[in-house]
């Protein structure tokens, strides 16, 4: 059997692997005013997905039995909070109202299928978003302030200061629970084929989402 450290060393790769090119939310080669239009979808979407992260992880909690896994979730939810009151303070900064875009049905069944998934073993569960999500969401933080930069730099640099951090903080926390947990063959088999769900639904909402973006909508 693959020793968990090496295990989790190798699925991280994989997952990288597996997303090259997929992000595909952002267009590095659009000119500056659709870039920008791409950054604002995408901070306005954050705060939806900062509000349901919240809300996934307090689900998640009770079904957490692990108690050193469980003990580092509140943290998670608080920052989680913390960047849904960010993004919003931001786009009111910006002149935008904050409660004025209706959930996207992409994103909404994303969370809904998370939600529903509490009651997974710990293993799967954190394999799905503090592994494969998280850690694609650093990666995706990280493209949008390279190309926030220029047009648009305060809200890059409350992303690299503010947001980035604490992500990386909650994709360590993924690594630390498949490390811990993912000692048997069987585990290991169910956590890649878990961060495989997940790569494919996120993948399947970022086109749904840019879609809407390149219509207007
Ligand atoms: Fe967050
Ligand atoms: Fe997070």
């Amino acid at each position: 059997m693959t020793d968990s450290r090496d295990f989790v060393r190798s699925l991280g790769a994989d997952n990288a692997a597996w997303w090259a090119d997929r992000d595909v939310r952002l267009d590095p080669a659009a000119p500056p005013a659709a870039r920008l239009a791409q950054i604002r979808a995408r901070m306005r979407q954050g705060v939806y997905n900062e509000l349901r992260s919240v809300e996934l992880i307090a689900a998640w909690i009770p079904h957490v039995p692990e108690k050193e896994i469980r003990d580092l979730l509140p943290g998670q939810l608080d920052d989680e909070h913390r960047h849904y009151h960010l993004l919003r303070r931001r786009l009111q900064d910006l002149g935008q109202d904050p409660d004025d875009y209706p959930p996207l049905p992409e994103w909404e069944a994303l969370f809904d299928w998370l939600v529903a998934c509490r009651a997974r073993p710990t293993w799967e569960k954190l394999a799905l978003f503090q592994f494969a999500g998280e850690t694609q969401s650093c990666d995706g933080f990280e493209t949008l302030i390279a190309l926030a930069d220029d047009v648009d730099p305060e809200s890059a640099a409350l992303y690299r200061g503010q947001i980035l951090p604490d992500e990386y903080r909650h994709a360590g926390i993924g690594r630390r629970a498949l490390t811990l947990l993912c000692d048997t063959p069987e585990r290991q088999a169910a956590a890649r084929a878990a961060c495989r769900e997940m790569n494919e639904r996120v993948f399947g909402a970022y086109r749904a989402h840019r879609a809407r973006v390149d219509r207007g909508a």
